[in-house]
């Protein structure tokens, strides 16, 4: 009887757990640095493709809200435990990535950056979401304001 309660419970429990994780865990950072910072690179660009979109649509008189909501989507989760991407010893000294040191010497600070970007992304959603292209615009601009607030101090130019 235990045994089949147990057995049912597991049924129940684990497809949840993973609903749970795959909300909050979008993409998963591979355990080698190489590997992660190639990841971390990839993950960047789509987030910033990601964004051009938006940008791109609210700009145009015809702005497509699907791809709006789509992306508006990868931007939120992009935002949704950004640490993860920044373990110590992934920094310069691992090999050539735009992160730089100052992520892991100034972690106050780059904690901040990452909290006004989770801060202004679930707007940029939400406004996404209502379909209302002035909010998405306003959303927009904060979040891109919380984007290169953070570069500003944590990334170098591409080369
Ligand atoms: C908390 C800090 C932080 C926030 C917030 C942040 N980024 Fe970045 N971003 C970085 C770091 C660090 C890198 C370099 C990653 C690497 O390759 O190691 C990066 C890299 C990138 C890149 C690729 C590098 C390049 O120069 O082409 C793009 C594109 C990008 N970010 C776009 C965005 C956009 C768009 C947002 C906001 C919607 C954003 N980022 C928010 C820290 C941040």
């Amino acid at each position: 009887m235990n045994r089949v309660r147990s057995a049912l419970a597991a049924a129940v429990l684990i497809p949840a757990l993973a609903l749970v994780a795959q909300a909050s865990e979008p993409t998963t950072v591979p355990s080698n640095v190489k590997e992660l910072q190639k990841a971390r690179h990839d993950h960047y660009h789509k987030l910033g493709d990601s964004f051009k979109v938006i940008r791109d649509q609210t700009k145009g008189d015809k702005p497509d809200l699907a791809a709006i909501k789509t992306a508006a989507k990868v931007v939120n989760d992009a935002s949704i435990n950004q640490e993860k991407w920044f373990p110590a010893g992934s920094g310069p000294e691992a090999g050539k990535t735009q992160s730089l040191p100052a992520i892991w010497s100034k972690p106050d600070e780059f904690k901040a950056a990452i909290k006004a970007f989770g801060e202004a992304a679930p707007k940029l959603q939400a406004a996404a979401n209502s379909g209302d292209v002035g909010a998405i615009k306003a959303a927009f601009g904060d979040t891109g304001k919380t984007c290169k607030g953070c570069h500003e101090k944590f990334r170098a130019e591409e080369h």
